[in-house]
């Protein structure tokens, strides 16, 4: 659990090191927040294990620990050098503490509580969903309270937002997330893992309309997603594909299909959201790698603009993995107070809204599992 630090220093400039390793990136940057002042991203350092994984098709647990053991001291050394920050002007070290793979997960972690360790600096322990929730503050002006869609690889929610650590889920993927369903489609199209942003260009000029896939949920009551009909629909119709015309309309398609389903749950979502904020809160944030995909941001701006909110979405390299957001998910805690022992532990499996998940046994392994 999370202690209060008997010195929050609120008002005060905060430099922040963050580390993420959760899943196929060793990822760390630089962040510093002041009050009244944009954040600044000193330095951002993304090293990608994609080559390793590709072979395989998917991330393989045992090969990214190993990856991350041996490039994390590289990437901190470097994100501190073009930070152009000397160890003392640091004010704590951030690192992912889940939910991810657990192995990554040590790794990142470990290196922080060292550093910590040896400059007698405070540790925070970000949950990785968090910093995704941040990361449209990176570069965007994105005050509290907003309503937040987090589409990533591993997790798809609606969240209201209420400030740093206090989030209200709305809803979650009942099966796969967004980005999976984007993945297992691109790879039964053959594209390589992981299949997103490839499926994208191939959908350029496809037309959505030659392969009807399943409607999944939609106009159903709620706020939850489901993608694994969908998945499988459009993997089945994948193999008997002949031409490269039909890939790229079949791709069009699934694409259009996941924009579809993201941007109606989404609207159920903002209905909710409206009971509880006033006007000028209507402001909607989209976050998670899926959030690269231009259709999704279409649809989502569309949604946004019918219903007179502002649409902010993160530039690309912090829709993706990166150590910015979790750095400034750590600063953000840092000025309100919040930092963890250094023997807090990592943790697989971790949602966001502690509250909702110890309420509601969606959180247990197996259905609306992991990946809620
Ligand atoms: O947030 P992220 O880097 O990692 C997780 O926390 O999961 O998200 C990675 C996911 C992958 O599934 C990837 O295929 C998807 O985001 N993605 C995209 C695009 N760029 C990344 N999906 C669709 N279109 C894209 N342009
Ligand atoms: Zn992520």
């Amino acid at each position: 659990m999370p202690r209060l630090n008997h010195s929050p220093r609120p008002g005060a400039s905060l430099t922040v090191l963050g580390i993420e390793t959760s899943c196929d990136e060793t990822a760390a940057a630089m962040v510093r927040i002041s009050q009244g002042a944009p954040t600044e991203v000193l330095s951002s350092v993304v090293l990608s294990q994609i080559d390793e994984h590709a072979p395989f098709g998917g991330v393989v647990p045992e090969i990214a620990a190993r990856a991350h053991v041996q490039t994390i001291g590289s990437v901190v050394t470097k994100a501190l050098r073009d930070a152009e920050v000397g160890a003392v002007e640091l004010d704590g070290v951030a690192a992912t503490a889940g939910p991810g793979l657990v192995g990554g997960v040590m790794v990142g972690l470990s290196f922080a509580k060292g550093l910590c360790l040896a400059l007698d600096l405070p540790l925070v322990a970000v949950n990785h969903l968090e910093g995704h929730a941040v990361s449209a503050r990176l570069s965007e002006d994105a005050p509290y309270p907003f309503l937040l869609l987090l589409v990533s690889g591993g997790h798809c929610q609606l969240l209201e937002v209420a400030g740093i650590g206090a989030y209200r889920r709305l809803g979650s993927t009942i099966d796969d997330a967004a980005g999976e369903a984007f993945d297992k489609i691109g790879g039964a199209l053959g594209l390589a893992y992981p299949a997103g942003p490839a499926l994208e260009r191939l959908a350029a000029g496809g037309n959505p309309a030659r392969f009807p896939l399943p409607r999944a949920l939609l106009g159903r009551a709620g706020c939850d997603f489901s993608f694994s009909g969908l998945k499988t629909a459009a993997a089945r119709i994948a193999e008997s594909l002949a031409s490269d015309a039909e890939r790229r309309d079949l791709a069009a398609a699934a694409q259009s299909a996941i924009a579809r389903q993201l941007a109606d749950r989404t609207a159920r979502a903002v209905d909710i959201y409206l009971l509880s904020h006033t006007p000028e809160q209507r402001r909607l944030v989209v976050a998670g790698g899926v959030a690269a995909n231009g259709v999704v941001r279409a649809a989502l701006q569309d949604l946004a603009t019918s219903r007179g909110f502002t649409f902010l979405a993160p530039p690309l390299a912090y829709c993706t993995d990166n150590g910015a957001m979790i750095a400034l998910a750590g600063a953000e805690r840092l000025a309100v107070g919040l930092i963890d022992d250094l023997d807090v532990v990592a943790r697989p499996r971790w949602p966001l809204d502690a509250e909702a998940a110890r309420l509601a046994p969606t959180h247990l392994p197996g259905r609306k599992g992991a990946k809620a």
